[in-house]
């Protein structure tokens, strides 16, 4: 039996497909959701079938919430629970978990909650039978934040977490609960949140590379810098070298996207970027009732009302959006192109997103350059391996 030219370009196509399909990076994609969002108004709801469930690794229900006298977790009401649990019958590859905390919760919470070891060991043990209970794949910690007081605390949490997980993971032979933290850009924070030992203890860190500028700030600035101005040290880089400099691995930190706008309402002859600002927020969109920040679903509204006009600021490499007195930052392709650049040239495991919208512009963007290779019918990577295992057959064919 000889191999026919026709063959052999088969066997060399397959050959590159089959390449191309495996060396395809293979990285995360985790997307907060927030359960609030569900029972919005028609236009602004996003209920669990309206995500795109082949376009997230993971999904982060977002809140949980406990008891930080007894350590017991609260029931979840409602069906909205197990609505958004099945997603994984559409996406067998998806994981689904529960975050706890958020910027929302009184930080003397997490300080009753961990600060005796029974009520902290309550918590660990619960979290277990609840996350089992409602068939969940992991918790994510979102402690907004960790103070001085909290430092001998902190690690017993996670470690506590972390061992707890891999034992009941062995004595049930199931798949071993995951562990993420949404964590701080700040070096401010570090020393209390202790990166470089709870490194060992968790899945990913969720770098939250956004609300660097606020209606906090003096000035108007931008959300999510990539990189900082000679003056202000605030920006993603900066933060992500605070993480390894204190020899954190960049393999257990995920890059955080903001998927809404920072806005401000100022004085519309003092209109620009780092123009001074008394703390008043931009006009409330019509689904979050929100002063200071818009929903992506909102932004997508004003950005095709063609008002104002979108400048680019090379120094954080992205955009903003001046008219009248608003001020508006967010970001565009070429922002979130940039920061995918970053992300791959420093090699990030992947990409996190607060928080999951009906309006997919940044989450696309994001999944599509992750692109990664998954077992649903969607998504480059898999497209790939269907071809270079159709070639395969081919070839057999016309040998
Ligand atoms: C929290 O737990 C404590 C101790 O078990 C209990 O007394 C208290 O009522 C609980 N709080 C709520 C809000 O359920
Ligand atoms: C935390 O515990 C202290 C002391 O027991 C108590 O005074 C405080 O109200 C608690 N904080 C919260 C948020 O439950
Ligand atoms: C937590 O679970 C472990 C292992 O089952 C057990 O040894 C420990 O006593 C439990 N702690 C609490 C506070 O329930
Ligand atoms: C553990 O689970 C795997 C499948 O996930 C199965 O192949 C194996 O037999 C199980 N082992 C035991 C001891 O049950
Ligand atoms: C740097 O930031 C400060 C505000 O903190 C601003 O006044 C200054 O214009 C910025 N410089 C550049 C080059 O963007
Ligand atoms: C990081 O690692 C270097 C080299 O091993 C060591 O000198 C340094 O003290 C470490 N820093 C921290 C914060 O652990
Ligand atoms: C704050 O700034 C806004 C926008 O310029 C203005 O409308 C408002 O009156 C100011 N508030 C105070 C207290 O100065
Ligand atoms: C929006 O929020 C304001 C308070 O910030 C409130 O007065 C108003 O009723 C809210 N509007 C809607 C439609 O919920």
């Amino acid at each position: 039996m000889c191999i026919t030219p026709l063959a052999r370009d088969m066997s060399l196509l397959f050959f590159l497909l089959c390449t191309l399909a495996v060396s395809s990076s293979n990285k995360v994609f985790i997307g907060y959701y927030s359960y609030d969002r569900a029972t919005a108004p028609a236009g602004c709801a996003i209920t669990p079938e309206d995500i795109p469930v082949d376009k997230y690794t993971h999904l982060i229900w977002s809140f949980a919430t406990f008891n930080s006298t007894s350590g017991i977790i609260d029931p979840i009401e409602g069906d909205l629970i197990t609505r958004f649990t099945n997603l994984k019958k559409k996406n067998p590859a998806l994981k689904t978990m529960a975050s706890f905390g958020g910027a929302g919760l009184d930080p003397s919470q997490w300080t009753n909650l961990t600060k005796t070891a029974s009520v902290r060991e309550t918590f660990i043990n619960d979290s277990i039978r609840w996350l089992r209970q409602y068939n969940l794949d992991g918790i994510d910690i979102d402690w907004e934040y960790p103070s001085e007081v909290d430092v001998p605390a902190v690690v017993p949490l996670f470690k506590g977490l972390w061992d707890a997980y891999h034992a009941e993971s062995i004595s049930t032979n199931r798949s071993r609960l995951i562990i993420t933290s949404a964590a701080v850009a700040g070096n401010w924070e570090l020393d209390y949140y202790q990166p470089t030992i709870i490194q060992n203890y968790l899945d990913y860190f969720n770098l939250m590379l956004y609300d660097f500028y606020g209606t906090w700030m003096p000035t108007t600035g931008p959300l999510a810098p990539l990189y900082g101005n000679v003056s202000i040290d605030l920006d993603i880089h900066t933060c992500v070298n605070d993480y390894l400099n204190r020899n954190v691995s960049i393999s257990k930190l995920v890059f955080g996207f903001p998927n809404y706008a920072a806005t401000w309402t100022v004085s519309p002859s003092q209109n620009y970027l780092y123009a001074p600002s008394n703390g008043t927020g931009g006009d409330a969109g019509r689904c979050t009732n929100y002063s200071g920040q818009i929903s992506a679903t909102e932004l997508a509204d004003v950005l095709s009302n063609h008002v104002g006009q979108e400048k680019w600021d090379d120094m954080s490499k992205t955009p903003y959006l001046i008219y009248g007195d608003q001020f508006l930052s967010y970001e565009n392709k070429r922002s979130i192109d940039l920061k995918l650049d970053y992300l791959i040239s420093m090699g990030f495991p992947g990409g996190m997103m607060w928080v999951v919208d009906s309006n997919t512009r940044v989450s696309d963007q994001v999944w599509n350059r992750l692109n990664p290779v998954t077992t649903t019918t969607t998504g480059m990577g898999s497209k790939m391996l269907q071809l270079c295992v159709t070639t395969l057959l081919l070839s057999f064919l016309f040998v």
